[in-house]
This record gives structure tokens, sequence and C-alpha cells, in this order.
């Protein structure tokens, strides 16, 4: 059996006070006691017996048949679900070992199924037609819509039978640009009603990064839309597509058709650049076509969607998921990691560009039949009481977000969040980076009135699902520890050598055996999964992170150990960055670290060295900005330029990070041994030059 098992028998004798002290008690509790690791937050009774796991007896009973019986558990979840064929003799196969072999990974293969037609169909016909789908919420205040979940099936239908007649076919790739409408849940399910994958671009990364998207998958369609409002800006999408599609062109993948919706609250069509016979406007067209469509059947194990994320070096991955087992594990995960219940009002703020936008507000709530709610302003916006006014319209239960938002909103006053009811609120959730206690606390004090437990979630994009999370109601909390892992997930911790440590450590984190929703491949590269992943310790799936567990086996991420920066919950890798700002004419070479930053988590800490005799000024540091905002998007944008005469670089010239973190963080009593440097003065010059 795993270690891990053994770790949560040993300490089961710890907790048991679940239920017996309620979280006021805990509170006093935490209070007294100096460690976060003793601070002990206990779920109030009532929320607990009427939880789907209502103690950590019954996860650990849950838990342990999901290890030992992997196949029988997750066979059975998955025969609630809807297979046109059920898949063969072998519910799994996997080897995550490099020196056995290719890496490989399949669940239910030979099954045949449709996710559009489990999140939707399969709903409507077991009576959930008129039940809402999607509460839609403009940046504005009042403007707003809703979809059931027979209508929403109708805008998916409509929008496959275009994509068909265009010539879009299985295993084609369509490349979704779009902001938080309902247009953008839409095209996800209508690119999966027909089996083609779809790959979602966040709305927020430029011409460039777009155009590499389109290029790398070779689209057959882009889907977008003429321009989104962001609070009180006004951002022209469209124009971003024309550059990328001009872009494309020149790298061999030409584009035929440019689906834009008319989203008239921003713009209208008039304004918008047009090239006839390649754009169409998707009010024109789409509603035409009939409300039925067929589903493309496939095997469990073709590709659902494709998603680009950062990693520590060269261009972004695109992580490819598969269809069975991300729809059975993105399902079950939203499940019990939220307690859901089918009188749920949900709303995840993640946008749908990410990871947690296709798994938690689009596939995973819709697979349960849930309510989702979709947002497409900025939570602040008209003022920073806009999130708990959307709760107490929508009477929403439970409420998703990430540390970032937690704690700009702490910054703003109690005041913006007590004006309102929020009694609707059962479960809270934190995703993106560990989110610190100090936020902890106000997310569960305050927005939550002491109330509601908070799922702390660790996950990434290449999981599919939620790795470790608290379920709510079972566990007691400790504020900043994503506790224990889900169903079916072994986490290990291990030392530089690769070699498993047990008890109370701190290390790598990585997984032990492969589970349904993990990414299959990276897009076109499989040897950089493998190299990526696989090969630095032998035997595991390599996260990236490092993670401690304490004593009593709860487990407490610790940010990345490889060179991405997670910057308001979004990966960022040092290298783009680097890549992009000495693309510009006048930078010779650049370093890029990350920084605490207060709301932000980490922000992005630029040490650039210039061309021989170009002087450093304001407006060079302006144009710097600009080309990274231009290659990735406003959100790489480094929050500081260093001027730097020269690098930390050792005689084999490997510019030293780790220097340059400490003085870009001000630690420089931390700097340690600069001996090895080629040119030590250079750190005097740098620490010289801080503030400038
Ligand atoms: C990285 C994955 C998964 C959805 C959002 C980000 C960090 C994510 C947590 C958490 C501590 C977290 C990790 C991870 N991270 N959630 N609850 N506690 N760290 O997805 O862009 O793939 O980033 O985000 O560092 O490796 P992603």
């Amino acid at each position: 059996t795993s270690n891990y098992l053994r770790h949560v028998e040993s300490m089961m004798v710890l907790p048991s006070g679940a239920g017996e002290i309620s979280h006021l008690n805990a509170v006093i509790l935490g209070e007294a006691l100096a460690s976060e690791e003793n601070d002990l937050v206990f779920p109030c009774e009532e929320f607990s017996r009427q939880a789907l796991v209502p103690s950590p007896e019954k996860y650990l009973g849950m838990y342990k048949r999901s290890i030992t019986d992997p196949a029988g558990f997750w066979s059975e979840i998955a025969s609630e679900f809807y297979w046109k064929q059920k898949w063969g003799t072998q519910v799994y196969s996997e080897n995550l070992d490099v020196r056995k072999g290719p890496i490989k990974i399949e669940w239910f293969k030979g099954g045949i199924t449709n996710i559009c037609y489990n999140a939707l169909d399969r709903n409507i016909e077991a009576g959930n037609g008129d039940k809402i789908a999607i509460y839609w919420e403009g940046n504005d205040l009042g403007q707003d819509g809703s979809l059931t979940y027979s209508s929403l099936l109708e805008k998916v239908c409509q929008l496959s039978n275009f994509l068909k007649d265009i010539g879009v076919q299985k295993g084609d790739a369509v490349v979704i640009y779009l902001p938080m409408l309902m247009e953008l849940p839409i095209a996800m399910l209508a690119c999966a009603r027909i089996g083609a994958v779809h790959s979602v671009v966040f709305a927020g990364f430029s011409a460039e990064s777009l155009a590499q998207r389109i290029v790398d998958c070779k689209a057959k369609a882009v889907i977008t839309c003429n321009a989104v409002q962001r609070g009180p800006k006004v951002i022209h999408l469209k124009d971003i597509v024309d550059v990328a599609l001009v872009e494309s062109a020149k790298s061999g993948v030409s584009v035929d058709v440019c689906l834009t919706y008319e989203n008239q609250s921003a713009m209208n069509r008039q304004d918008t650049e047009w090239k006839q016979g390649r754009d169409i406007w998707w009010q024109d067209i789409v509603p035409k076509y009939p409300t039925t469509c067929e589903v493309e059947w496939v095997d469990a194990e073709d590709p659902l969607f494709l998603l680009y994320t950062s990693g520590s070096t060269g261009r972004p991955k695109g992580v490819v998921h598969t269809t069975g087992g991300y729809m059975i594990y993105t399902a079950t995960t939203f499940k019990y990691t939220f307690d859901y219940k089918p009188s749920d009002i949900y709303w995840c703020t993640a946008d749908c560009g990410w990871i947690t936008g296709h798994s938690y507000v689009t596939y995973g709530p819709l697979l349960n039949g849930a309510t989702v709610v979709v947002f497409e302003g900025a939570p602040s916006y008209p003022d920073p009481g806009r999130c708990w006014d959307i709760v107490d319209k929508y009477k929403v239960t439970i409420f998703y977000t990430a540390p970032t938002l937690v704690r700009s909103l702490m910054r703003e006053g109690d005041e913006y969040v007590t004006r309102y009811s929020r009694k609707s609120l059962r479960v809270l959730g934190s995703v993106g980076e560990p989110i610190n206690p100090s936020a902890w606390r106000w997310f569960f004090n305050v927005v939550g009135d002491s109330r509601c437990p908070i799922s702390d979630t660790w996950w990434q994009t290449e999981t599919g699902g939620f790795m470790i999370a608290p379920l709510p109601g079972a566990w007691p909390q400790k504020p900043g520890s994503a506790t224990f892992p889900f169903f079916g997930i072994q986490p290990v911790i291990v030392d530089e050598k690769g070699t498993e440590i047990e008890g109370e450590c701190s290390g790598y984190l990585c997984v032990k055996s492969s589970w349904p929703g993990a990414f299959r491949t990276l897009y076109g590269d499989h040897e950089r999964y493998e190299t990526t992943y696989f090969k630095p310790f032998p035997g595991y799936y390599f996260s990236g992170d490092g993670c401690s567990r304490d004593k009593d086996g709860y487990h407490w991420l610790t940010g990345r150990v490889d060179d991405v920066i997670n910057v308001s919950g979004h990966r960022i890798g040092t290298a783009e960055v680097e890549s992009a700002l000495v693309s510009h004419p006048q930078c010779a070479e650049a370093a890029v670290v990350g920084v605490e930053h207060e709301v932000k988590g980490q922000g992005i800490y630029a040490f650039v060295t210039l061309v021989e005799g170009v002087p450093y000024s304001e407006e060079l540091r302006k144009s710097l900005i600009l080309t990274v905002r231009n290659q990735i998007g406003a959100f790489a944008a480094p929050d500081k330029i260093h001027w730097a005469p020269g690098l930390p670089k050792t005689r084999s010239g490997k510019i030293m990070r780790r220097i340059l973190r400490k003085i870009a963080s001000r630690q420089l009593d931390e700097l340690g041994d600069t001996s090895t440097l080629a040119d030590p003065n250079v750190v005097d010059q740098l620490i010289a030059l801080s503030d400038c």
C-alpha cells in the first residue's frame, strides 16, 4: 500500500475531535497555538451532517478503495455516465517509468462516448431541461442573461452544425479567443459535440501569442468577438485576431473562417474592421442552423482539447487532454470537492482561457447538471463589492476564486463585503497559488461568516482536475494547507535523488501512478512531455512544485521549484519574458525572476543589460514593458525593470539567478557565496542601481 495511506491511518488518531469541537472553539484553539500547522479549524457539525463525505473515516474508506482498486473505483463512477459502447477489458493502462519505455496513460480505452452529450443531453433526458445551466452577468450592472439546459443544447447544436458546414471534422482544431460570454462555453461544447479539438486562448494574450497557437495546431477556424468591456475599458479583440491571422498566414497557416460574435454592449459591428470572405458575424449565420445535431461518438482516448501553458524553458507547451478520463475526473472532483448538491448555484471567477475555466466553469459543473454563473466583467467594477452583489443576486452557494482576488478585496476593507447578505454561500474555494493564512482567515471569517469550509485546491493544467484538496465537512482545516489528496491520487514527496521521503518532510512534489484526468502528452512533442515531467524523478510524475508534509499528514505547497513564476495565479515562464525582452533592439540580455508581491503573489522582476552605448531612460523602460505586453500579453508585463550594466555569471557564463532573486527581494545579507562569479563587482553595481 502507499506510504501516504499509512500516514493517514497513523494520523487518524489526531483530529478525532472533528464534529465534536465547533469551529469557534477551534479558532480560539488556533490562536492559542503558535505555529500554523497546529492551527485547526473544524467544520461545523451542521455542515458535516449533510456533507457527501461527512468524516475523515468516510474519506479514508473511499480513499483506500480508490488506491487499492482503482479500476473498480473509477469504473463504478464511470458507469453513471453515458457510453455508446463500454470500454475494453482494461479500465486503465499506464507506464509512468521512463526506464520501462515510453510514457503512456490510457483510461477507459475502447469506450465510446461524447462529453457534450454527457453534459447536456444526458441531463436533459434526466428531466433537467428547464433547469438553468448558465446565468450570465455582464460587465455593467443590469446586463445579464440565462440559458436552460435545453436552450444551451440548442445553441450548441446550431454552432456544431455551422462548424460541420464549414468543413470542421473530427480531430480538427478550432481556436477560440473569446471573453467570458456564454458563447465561450457554447463554443467549447460545440467543438466537443463534433469531435473537434478546441484550443481556447485566453483573451488577454497578444496577437503574437495567439498566432503562435493558431499555427501550432493548424486551426481550421477561429471563433472570437469584436470587443469586450473590462471595467471601464473596451478592448478590441477582433483587431488582435486580425493581426494574428496575418502573422499565422506568414507561417503557412491561413485560416479561412473567423466567426465573430457581435458583443454589442462593447462595440457595434459598424466600427469593426472586416475582411470579406473570411469574417462572418455569428448572429447572422449561426441562428439559421438547426437546433439539433447528431453527436460524433469518440473514443475515450480521443483528444478533447489543447491548452497551452508555460514551462521553465522555451515555447509554451500544448497540454493535451483526452475525453473519457477527463470527463470522469472533472465531474467527480467537482462533486466531492465542493460537496455539490443539485440545488447549488455555483460561481467560479476563473476565465475559460485557463484550465480552471475548462474543468470548473464548463465541464465539471455541467456534467453534474449544475447551475453555473459566468461573469464577463472585472471583480472590482463598478466597485469592490461587485462579487458579493453577484452572490446575492443569483444566491450563489459555492464560490470559487483565487488568492490574488481575496487579497485585493481584503485591502478594500470589510465594509464592501458586509453590506451584502451572502447568506446563500455554503462552500468557498481557492486555486492558483498557496493561500496565505491571513487571506484564508479573512475569506473564512468575513466572506464566509465563519460558516463555510474553504476548499484550497492544488492542481495544474497538466493534472486536469483537483489533486490535493480538503473535502468540505470531512476534515478539520489548517489555513494555508491544501490538506489531503483526492481519491485515486498518491502524492509523494521526494528528495533530490528521487527517493520518497516519509513522515514529516519537505521536498519535491511528485505523483505515483496515473489518474483519469492526467494529460496524455504535449501536442506534437511527446519527448518534451517525458523529459519535463517524467525524467526528473523516474517512476513519478513531477509537478514542478515544492511541498512539505506536517506531522498530521497535511500537505503545504511551497511554490514552484523551477523557473516558472506564478503571477495572480497565472503561470509565466521566466524564459518567455526574457525572450520577449531581448527581442527589443536595445536590450542585450535579460534575466527574469519572481519576487513576492502583496496582491499578485509573485511579481515579475526583470534585470536587463543594454546594447553597448545605449543609455537607460524612462522611455526605454516603457518600451521594454510594451514589448512584453505585445509579445505575450498585458498580464506578463514586468512589475520592475532593473537596469544592469552586467549580470552575475559564473566563469562558465551561467547567470546566477539565486543572487538575482536575493537582490530583487532586497535580501542583501543573504547573497551567499559570490566568489565563484566571473566578476564579483557586478553584484555591488546592481545593488547600487536597485532604485533606478
Ligand atoms: C501551478 C499550476 C490549477 C489551476 C490554476 C493554475 C500553483 C495552483 C494551487 C494551490 C498552491 C497552487 C502550483 C501549480 N497552484 N493551485 N491551491 N496551492 N499552489 O494552473 O497555470 O497550471 O498552474 O499553480 O504552483 O504548479 P496552472
